[in-house]
């Protein structure tokens, strides 16, 4: 089966590209930029350049491909581009795909996203899960939670550089998940043919709240984190709640997005439920405590080594 893989150079894409290598699929991804795709190359993917906001691009890339596994997103430092690409340039993408006799697509959504339909984002890829419906393209979605990738700039690097981290007077729930796992589940849907159709809530197996995690941090990193609070009655009110939908960009962007994919529904039970019809065993799934654990250990080694390497210039010098 041969992949082509949209938004490989992204955080979760890149484990898709990684691990389908692994597997053993022949890997194409769709890049807009071949300079900084270079390592999806070196780790044996062939490139090819398109750009979903250039719909013309997108039909060569599909030459010979079986199935598609988009991973992409308008990047949070180019929000002026969102519709061109979670909109326009997906349509484009799903039409492209229908004409090509795609034999599976795979979609990257996001959870919560009834209840959220007035966040542009969140409304975009509501709509283009329907266009996939409406395609007949045999489709698998994922409504995906949150990143353990994403919490590093949110708690961890705030905390050890003594910024302020904001948290909501909620006690929203998120099920992170590390973007290797996610990886595992889209990859593994392409063998498991009742997985065709349907739509799956992706999240870790345990839900944490921001208290939680800025614990988890402070004791890992050995230092105190100062945690502002904002009422939730003042985020909500707050045009960049209603107007955006991306972590990152600043402080009520990223509560906003807590707020979205937060977890009142038993969340957990119906993530269980999804491991076993996807064979995949809740032992395998890298827990937040563990994925801290090894950053902070890899950290730590790395400002020993360049601490001990400071010192030894110094000696030089001294000699
Ligand atoms: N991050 C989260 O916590 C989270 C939570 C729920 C759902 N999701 C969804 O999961 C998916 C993956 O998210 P992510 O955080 O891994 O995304 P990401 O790191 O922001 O990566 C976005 C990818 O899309 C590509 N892209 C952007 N504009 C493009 C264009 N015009 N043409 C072609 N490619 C383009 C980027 O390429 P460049 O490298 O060239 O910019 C990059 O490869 C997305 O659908 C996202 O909405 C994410």
């Amino acid at each position: 089966m041969s992949l082509l893989i949209v938004g490989g150079t992204g955080t979760l894409g890149r484990q898709v590209v990684l691990q389908a290598l692994t597997k053993g699929y022949q890997v194409r991804c769709l890049v807009r930029n071949l300079r900084k795709a270079t390592f999806l190359k070196e780790w044996g993917a062939e490139l090819v350049y398109g750009d979903l906001t250039s719909p013309e691009t997108i039909p060569p890339c599909l030459r010979g491909i079986t199935a598609v596994i988009d991973a992409s997103t308008s990047r949070p430092y180019d929000l002026s581009t969102i519709k061109q690409v979670d909109w326009d340039g997906k349509i484009a993408l799903v039409e492209a795909c229908k004409m090509a006799n795609i034999q599976r697509f795979i979609f990257c959504s996001a959870l919560n996203l009834e209840q959220f339909s007035n966040i542009p984002l969140m409304e975009m890829k509501q709509g283009i899960e329907i266009k996939l419906k409406e395609s007949k393209i045999p489709y698998t979605i994922f409504r995906l939670s949150g990143f353990y990738q994403g919490l590093i700039e949110q708690y961890a690097i705030p905390i050890l550089e003594d910024l302020p981290i904001w948290i909501t007077n909620e006690n929203t729930s998120v099920s992170y998940m590390d973007t290797q796992d996610i990886a595992k589940f889209c990859l593994r849907s392409l063998q498991l043919p009742k997985t065709t159709n349907k739509t799956f809530l992706l999240g870790g197996p345990k839900g944490w709240v921001s208290s939680e995690i800025i614990k988890l941090c402070e004791q890992l990193g050995g230092q105190s984190a100062q945690i502002k609070q904002i009422p939730l009655s003042i985020l909500k009110i707050s045009s960049n709640f209603l107007g955006f939908f991306e972590w990152g960009q600043n402080i009520s962007d990223r509560l906003a997005f807590i707020e979205i994919l937060n977890v009142e529904n038993n969340f957990s039970k119906s993530t269980i439920d999804l491991y076993k019809i996807f064979k995949i065993d809740p032992v395998e799934i890298v827990k937040l405590d563990d994925y801290f654990l090894e950053y902070f250990i890899r950290l730590l080694k790395r400002l020993r080594d360049i601490n001990f390497e400071d010192v030894q210039k110094q000696k030089n010098l001294i000699i």
